[in-house]
């Protein structure tokens, strides 16, 4: 409890002034002190270690991204402690925030003890940030720690107040991991919720400061501090629909644009050194490991796809064409679907988790007569699925994939031919797309017209599971307004998954 009333506590000083004004906030430029106006995070958690990240700011909104910090190092201290009082202080150190990464801090750290919960901050000059929690992974093999695990997708600044991540911090997860658009490049909408600063994100000022914006909101203050996150990226996080070295739109030249979006993400994220990017590449597919109950298989779908096939264009349902099924055709590329091949195949726990971007399961948009795939998802890479799901019924793998991308929150069976094999959990968005209603008209028949498909709400949110070896209980959280803030959420929907039976039951 105390806790939990602390880093509320701490973490609420942003939130309340925010949550008193629900009037559409005005883009304001904030106070020249505190250099922690972007909170913490930690990541990449590991049975030995995690990361630690900061990223100083003391006018997070300046326009050219550098978050109004002086040209030159920064010295920032840390400590990581047993308590969150630091009486019992286990590390600290001193790291160089520079202003080539924006004065961002990662601190990757390793020999600490497995599922131990652990509490850090950071020191800059005088000053003191709010203190995070964190926590290692349990030992290899250990079998009796459950995992608590939310995930959430898709938060457009512009469409709403990020409620969603206020709502899954009160939950105090023990990992949270984000399947895409943390942010959106998008220039200014007519009418936003909110008011965003910048315009559409070319280059890496753009970028930096759209993660600054991001960063500095109360909410996600909240859950970056509440709990280590695994973040992978979609198309927001760079253009809309990029597909490996093709933007949208013709435009400035992409790989250019495409590394400082990956330099921005690094920077702005919980990442390990791993995951530095080497000019327009960026390895973000990776595994977590959560004792002998479940692996997280962190997968990404965009660097490396083919282009979208029938079309050539993205996200389009037209009529079905031959393309989609040609057998060379690949999302994930040659050498993560063989990294992928290993994970499962070498796999000692009970559940895979696949944490990924878009729709995998097959799914006919068209209502009534005719069908139509979209070809951004696996439908439009076929044999790509069917490697993938030849894999696990292979491997006898207990695999849940975890989905984002489509703005509301579906639940369904993987088959191979009839056979389910795999069960698939998509997360709504945040905020992407406003409010939303739990049902639309065509829900019905959708649902109807695909029997694998369970579940479907169409509010914004987030969803909750728990994992133990005996099952997997997922709650799908739902919110009923994002357009004002302090929304609560309710549970829309339930299920247990069994290991050995890639069903979903109502819970
Ligand atoms: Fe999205």
């Amino acid at each position: 409890m105390l806790t939990r009333r602390a880093l509320f506590a701490g973490g609420l000083g942003l939130a309340a002034a925010a949550g008193a004004n629900p009037a559409r906030a005005a883009v304001r430029r904030a106070p020249l002190s505190d250099p922690f106006q972007l909170g913490v995070a930690s990541g990449e958690p590991a049975h030995d270690g995690m990361v630690l990240w900061t990223r100083l700011a003391m006018d997070p909104l300046a326009p050219d991204g550098l978050g109004g910090m002086p040209d030159r190092e920064v010295p920032v201290q840390w400590q990581l402690a047993k308590d969150e009082n630091f009486r019992h202080v286990v590390r600290r150190g001193a790291e160089a925030a520079r202003p080539g990464a924006a004065h961002s801090v990662h601190v990757e750290l390793g020999g600490l003890d497995p599922g131990a919960e652990y509490f850090y901050r950071f020191k800059a000059g005088a000053e003191i940030s709010p203190v995070g929690r964190t926590r290692t992974t349990p030992a290899p093999g250990t079998r009796a720690t459950p995992l608590n695990l939310s995930f959430a997708s898709c938060a457009d600044y512009q469409a709403g107040w990020f409620t969603p991540y206020r709502r899954m911090a009160e939950d105090q997860p023990d990992l949270i991991a984000f399947l895409g658009d943390y942010v959106y490049e998008y220039g200014d909408y007519q009418h936003p919720v909110r008011d965003q600063a910048g315009g559409e994100c070319f280059d890496l000022a753009g970028y930096r400061l759209r993660h600054a914006q991001h960063k500095a909101d109360p909410d996600a203050r909240l859950a970056h501090a509440i709990a280590p996150w695994v973040v992978v990226w979609d198309d927001h996080d760079v253009d809309n629909a990029w597909a490996g070295d093709v933007a949208e739109q013709p435009g400035p030249p992409f790989l250019e644009r495409r590394a400082a979006a990956f330099q921005a993400y690094y920077e702005n994220m919980p990442l390990r050194r791993a995951q530095k990017p080497a000019g327009a590449s960026l390895r973000l597919y990776r595994s977590v490991r959560w004792g002998a109950v479940a692996n997280l298989h962190l997968l990404d779908t965009r660097q490396y796809r083919d282009l979208y096939a029938c079309t050539g264009r993205s996200g389009t349902v037209g009529p079905d064409c031959l393309d989609r099924f040609a057998p060379n055709r690949t999302i994930l590329g040659q050498e993560q679907e063989g990294w992928l091949d290993g994970e499962l195949k070498g796999s000692q726990a009970t559940w895979d988790l696949l944490g990924q971007q878009v729709f995998m399961m097959e799914m006919d948009w068209v209502n009534g007569e005719g069908k139509g795939y979209s070809n951004e998802g696996w439908d439009g890479y076929v044999a790509s699925r069917d490697r993938l799901t030849a894999a696990i019924e292979r491997y006898g793998s207990n695999a849940v994939v975890l989905t984002g991308d489509v703005h509301s929150h579906w639940a369904g069976e993987i088959r191979r031919g009839s056979k389910p094999v795999a069960v698939e959990l998509v997360t709504t968005s945040v905020t992407s797309a406003g409010d939303g209603l739990d049902e639309y008209p065509n829900t019905g028949v959708l649902l109807a017209e695909n029997p694998h498909v369970k579940f479907f709400n169409g509010r914004r949110g987030y969803v909750r599971a728990r994992l133990t070896r005996e099952e997997m209980r997922v709650d799908f959280r739902s919110l009923e307004r994002v357009t004002e803030p302090g929304a609560p959420a309710y549970t829309s929907g339930s299920f247990v998954i069994e290991p050995g039976d890639p069903a979903l039951k109502p819970a």
